[in-house]
Order: structure tokens, then sequence, then C-alpha cells
């Protein structure tokens, strides 16, 4: 039924413009079919496509009537609404709000300055009607308005100041005949279906041309999220340089292995629950290695293997809180300390890549949760040097060339080095990472035989994936608020590695 009544937009317009050759308005156009503008639109497109019509864009602002106008003409300008509620009579304002709710307040002040209204001496309350009839201005320029007529620039600015018009962009088109104008599509075939083949009307109809050009389905298909992706990168890097991996399956950790062990005294700002996390439950660990805590303890109090300590009061309870690690070098220092216990000592170099917590603001380039990629080498006779030379093979490896280094301070490690990486794109050096070789104080208690050394650095797995990739706030690379079409889509190429 809808159908018989709906025109055939396709079919009038190509009637029309073969008699007529051109169509000036499609909006007028549009609205004489009693169709919408959108319906005309998409029959438009499909004409033009196949240059059947030929069509140009014709955009124009016009002024329209806002939601609260379209009231008043429906209903008459609120100072008309108003002189019509007031009965012969006159009546309270109160009354009056009751009845026309928000069109009072705004109708009164119109209604007051045309002298449509006013006061019984003495009696402010009542408001009484003083003319008979009104000419209502405000609707009747309105619906001028609604309608497509000219108004005044003087009526614009009025209705402008109260709110009643506002601008709006609208696009029409004016069309003529296409080169390709034909006064009836035949509608083409895309398929050849069964009732084809056996009616035998195939061989008459006309087939769809095949668009080779058309893009295809998107494959459903899916790459390593971009931080696993140079995670392994990083990891083939290791592994070619001859390092194996440390178990880091422990983002709990105890105070004494993440920072004691480590040579960082209690009173460290770092163990301040502004920058570590400390777990509630449960709050503190029950197991440490007795001999080596009391080795621990000695070396923080008063020092030893040729070191004065720090001389402060230890507290084995500081030791035992646990906590989100805060570096993976705790897992170093775990590994270390059994590489300790194993003798005769055979040198070792390892790695991780893994998850530490900070209890930081959270901006840009921070996040409370973030990867930590560390490398160590433990050997006897390493020097500033080695360190040096195992940095530039490894920053290279990522394609990070020319290196820069910074000395710097950490509790565990003397000397200790900023590590500065000078990015083309960026055209400055970066910070990299941080490295150092562990001090004795955190290696000669553990066991390590004397001569033996450990030069080590770490960085984060965030900053040079975003470098990478070329993503400049790390919570599009990880956390919620990541855009899981990073997965669908992948460089072919990247900056680096
Ligand atoms: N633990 C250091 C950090 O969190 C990195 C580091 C590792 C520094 C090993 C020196 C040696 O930044």
């Amino acid at each position: 039924m809808a159908d018989k009544l709906s025109p055939d937009v396709e079919a009038c317009l190509l009637a029309h413009l073969n008699s007529d050759g051109e169509v000036q308005d499609s909006r007028s156009y549009a609205s004489s079919l009693g169709v919408s503008h959108k319906e005309l639109e998409d029959v438009i497109k499909s004409l033009s496509a196949f240059r059947i019509v030929e069509s140009t864009d014709v955009t124009k602002e016009t002024w329209v009537v806002t939601e609260e106008a379209k009231g008043y003409v429906a209903n008459g300008s609120p100072e008309a609404q108003l002189v019509a509620a007031i009965p012969l009579e006159g009546a309270s304002k109160d009354v009056l709000k009751e009845k026309l709710g928000s069109i009072f307040d705004i109708g009164m002040k119109t209604a007051a300055k045309n002298k449509w209204i006013g006061f019984e001496k003495g009696n402010k309350d009542l408001v009484l009607r003083k003319v008979d009839n009104i000419n209502d201005d405000l609707q009747e320029q309105l619906k001028r308005l609604e309608s497509g007529e000219a108004v005044s620039d003087k009526v614009i600015d009025d209705l402008k100041r109260r709110k009643l018009i506002m601008k709006e962009k609208s696009i029409w088109y004016a069309l003529k005949k296409g080169p390709q104008f034909v006064a009836k599509r035949k509608k083409m075939a895309t398929d050849v279906t069964q009732e084809h083949l056996r009616s035998g009307d195939w061989k008459e109809i006309e087939f769809k041309d095949y668009n080779f050009g058309a893009q295809g389905q998107p494959i459903a298909i899916g790459y390593a999220q971009p931080l696993l992706e140079v995670r392994e990168a990083i990891e083939n890097i290791f592994l070619q340089m001859g390092f194996s991996e440390m178990p880091t399956n422990n983002f709990a950790e105890s105070s004494f292995w993440n920072f004691d062990a480590l040579f960082q005294p209690q009173q460290h700002p770092a163990r301040d629950s502004h920058d570590t996390f400390f777990l509630e439950a449960p709050a503190a660990t029950k197991q440490l290695p007795e001999d080596y805590l009391e080795k621990v303890k000695e070396v923080h109090k008063s020092g030893g293997y040729g070191s004065k300590g720090y001389g402060y009061d230890w507290k084995r309870e500081e030791a035992e809180k646990n906590l989100l690690r805060t570096h993976t070098t705790a897992v170093s220092t775990r590994m270390l300390y059994k590489l300790a216990q194993e003798k005769p000592f055979a040198p070792k170099r390892y790695y991780s890549i893994d998850r530490v917590f900070r209890n930081e603001a959270v901006d840009r380039t921070h996040l409370a949760e973030f990867h930590q990629i560390e490398g160590l080498i433990c050997d006897y006779g390493l020097t500033l040097g080695d360190l040096i030379g195992v940095l530039e093979d490894f920053f290279s490896s990522l394609g990070m060339s020319k290196l820069r280094f910074k000395p710097a301070y950490n509790p565990y490690t003397e000397p200790s080095m900023e590590i500065f990486s000078y990015h083309d794109g960026l055209k400055k050096w970066v910070e990299v990472g941080n490295s150092g070789m562990f001090r004795p104080e955190m290696l000669l208690p553990m066991g390590l035989p004397e001569g033996v050394n450990v030069i080590a650095w770490g960085l984060s797995l965030e900053r040079p994936t975003m470098i990478l990739y070329g993503i400049d706030n790390i919570r599009d690379l990880f956390g919620p608020k990541v855009d899981f079409n990073l997965i669908k889509s992948n460089p072919l190429c990247r900056l680096g590695l």
C-alpha cells in the first residue's frame, strides 16, 4: 500500500529533466513531489554516479526558527498569549503565572513595553488588559521567516537578540541532464540466479559490470599489541646477545628484596607510600633468608666490605612490608642471590621484561603500572667500559646508535649512568634508560666472590614503543582507554627496530 502512495522518485526526476531540462532547487522539487529532501538526495547520488544527471551543490546559510519560536508560531507570541489570558476584570500575577508558566515572565516585558497591559493604581498585583485587539507582529514575522519570505534586517536582529532564530547551513542541488542521460534507467542484474537460468531471460537482460576497483571486505585479522611486538623484538636482541630470561612472575614482593637487599636505606623517599604501593593483606612477609638478612642488616647499620654503611637503626618490620614491586631490579637481586649460592661461581647474562608499579600521578607519559626491561651481566673483572660497550651493542640493535651517558645516582649502583639517545625524528637527545655497576654493599653480602662485578641497565618498554609507533599519549598504548583497532591495523614499516 505504502509503495503505491509514494512516488517513484527516480522516474519522476528523469521524466522532469527529460521535459524541462533542469531542476533549480532540489529542496522545492522534493517538496513538490511530497518526499523528503534526503530521499531525493539518495536518488541524485545514485544517478550522478552513473553521470545520468549532473548535480551542482548549492550551499547557503539560512535563518531557521528555534524550538522555542516554533511554539510561538503555533500559539502566538508570549506577549499575545499573555494578553489573551487576561480576563476583562484583570487577573493577579500568581494566577497568570500558574496558567502560562515561563511564558508569563517573557510576555510581561514586551506587553508592558507595548502598553498592552497595565496595573490598577495602588495594586501592583492585578494585571489589567489595556487593549481589545492586538497585532501579533512576532508571530507574523516568525511565520514569514518559516515559509521563506523576506524579512527586514531589523526584524532579523530583533529575533536574533531574543534567541528565536538561528543560522543553519543547508545544502541543496541544482540538477541538469548528464552525459549519460536516459529518460528511463534500465535495471541491470547483478547476478545470474536460478530463475534467470530456468526462464532463459539471462540471454536478454543486461548485467552490471564487475567493479574491480571496489575495496574488499576488511579481513578479520589481528596483530600483536605494539607492546608485545616490541617486547618480542627486544627479547630477540637479548637472546642473540646470549642472555637468558629471569622468572618475573611475582608482582607482589617484600621491601627486603625490592629495597633492602639493594642497599636502599629504609628512610629513602622511594620507600614512601607516595611512591610505592604497599599491600594491606598480607601486609608483611614471613619468609626471608635469615643468614642473608643478618648480613644486609649489618651492611646498612655499620657497613663492612670496605664500606662505612649508613649508620642507622635498621628495622626488620620495615623490610617485611609487602609491596607491588617498583622495579624489576628486585627480580635481578633474587637471581644474583641465588647465583651466589651456587658453587663454583659461573658467569651469567640475564634479562627480564615485565610489569612494575609506582604510585605516581598519571599523565600522558606516566602510568601507575608499566613494563621494565632489564639486563645484567655478572662476571669477574667487569668495568664501566664493558657496560658502555654492551649498552652500545644493545641500543644499536634497537636502532639507537648515537648514545651519550650522564653520571647519575642510584643507591645500588656506583658508578651510575643515565643513557641518552639522539632521536633523529625529534632532533634531540632523549633519555632512554638508567644503568650502573652494582655496589659491593649489595653483592658481597649475597656471597658472590670478591672480584665479581655486575653491570646492569634498565629502561621502560613503553618509551621505545611510543617512539617507534609515533604514539604520544601512553594511555593510547596501555590501559582501559586503548582503542582495539590498535591490534587490527599494523604499520608495515616502523620508525626503527
Ligand atoms: N632499577 C632502575 C630503575 O628503576 C633501573 C636500573 C637497573 C638502574 C639496573 C641501574 C641498574 O630505573
